[in-house]
């Protein structure tokens, strides 16, 4: 979940999606220069730049534009292009109530429905964590491992599954979910991409639904600690699902116990009887999303279950610690 995700460690996404409640009212008038797209994005981005905190001063600008496209079914190039364009009420309307759900606080990629990850455009509802752009950071190391099997645990909206799937087109992906509505929302996914013969989503705890062992588990699981969440900026704490996010007392619950799954089925060299046939392997290696500070006890806690293997801490693109990788 990438969102942990602190304000200050998460800032693209806090920046792009933060905003701080307001009662402001935000004013557009058939007849008015706002009953134009030009009008209507200047009255909208004023609106939104009031309340962006600590505002890159496009970002208001861009999202009202964001907004405005999705409401037109078109693109923000043609609205640059064509600020003269007449809004009908309706879509004046649409829009206002749009801005006004924006301003407090709640997720642009919520009202939308829809954001683009790793190259593909996902579609995303209030019951999954929005993908973050952290998360791309995991899916290159899995890609660079060119796995034949790979199960994604915790697949939310599928965006990991979907583009390894989309990657790897002779791979077989499994993804858990413990959430029956992410579950249908990632199948969406998998559907929109035309992987959903080789995306096999499962429901259950963890690694418990996979048939058998694979070549590498990837996960970005639940991280947030306890004491972390507090300073969660609001759009996440109020919007996104706790079960997402909440990792426990250290943000490794869930960790923990994804590494006590993996160790007992690679370690112990347990096989169940409904193995996937020919995708098996006897050795294997995980990827799991951690937070920035995360990185020595996630390391520790892996060294525990897995004392042979090789560790490594990875950083993301920013250079925080994001990603645990055991090789067995
Ligand atoms: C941080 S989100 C990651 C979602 C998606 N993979 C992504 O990267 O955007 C963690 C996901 O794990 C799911 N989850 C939480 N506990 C779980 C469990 N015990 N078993 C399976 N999935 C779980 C949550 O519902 C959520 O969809």
């Amino acid at each position: 979940m990438s969102a942990v995700r602190t304000a200050r460690e998460n800032q693209p996404a806090a920046s792009l999606w933060g905003h701080v409640s307001t009662s402001q009212s935000f004013a557009l008038h058939v007849g008015q220069p706002s009953s134009t797209v030009g009008g209507a994005l200047r009255s909208a981005a004023s609106e939104l730049a009031l309340v962006t905190v600590a505002p890159r001063h496009d970002i208001p600008r861009m999202e009202a534009e964001v907004l405005l496209a999705y409401v037109l079914g078109t693109s923000r190039a043609v609205l640059i292009a064509h600020p003269e364009r007449p809004l009908t009420p309706a879509q004046l309307d649409r829009y206002q109530a749009l801005v006004r759900r924006r301003a407090v606080d709640y997720p642009l990629p919520y009202l939308t429905g829809r954001l683009e990850f790793y190259g593909l455009e996902f579609e995303v509802t209030p019951e999954v964590l929005i993908p973050r752009p952290e998360t791309e950071t995991l899916v290159e190391l899995a890609l660079a491992r060119r796995p034949r099997s790979a199960v994604d645990v915790g697949t939310g909206s599928g965006c990991i599954a979907v583009s390894l799937a989309v990657h790897l087109p002779e791979a077989t992906i499994y993804a858990t979910e413990i959430s029956p509505v992410a579950l249908a929302v990632a199948r969406r996914n998998a559907e929109r991409h035309g992987v959903a013969e080789r995306v096999r989503l499962l429901a259950g705890d963890l690694l418990s639904p996979c048939p058998g062992p694979v070549d590498l588990i990837v996960s970005n699981p639940p991280y947030v600690s306890t004491g972390e969440w507090a300073s969660l900026p609001a759009s996440v704490r109020d919007y996104e699902p706790s079960l997402a996010l909440d990792g426990g007392p250290d943000g490794l619950d869930v960790v923990r116990r994804l590494l006590a799954q993996a160790a007992a089925t690679w370690v112990s060299g347990h096989r169940p009887p409904t193995g996937v046939g020919g995708l098996a392997s006897p050795v294997g290696a995980l990827l799991i999303e951690i937070g920035a500070r995360q990185g020595e006890a996630a390391a520790n806690l892996a060294r525990t279950f897995f004392p042979q293997a090789t560790l490594r801490v990875l950083p993301d693109l920013a250079g925080r610690d994001r990603v645990l990788e055991i090789q067995t």
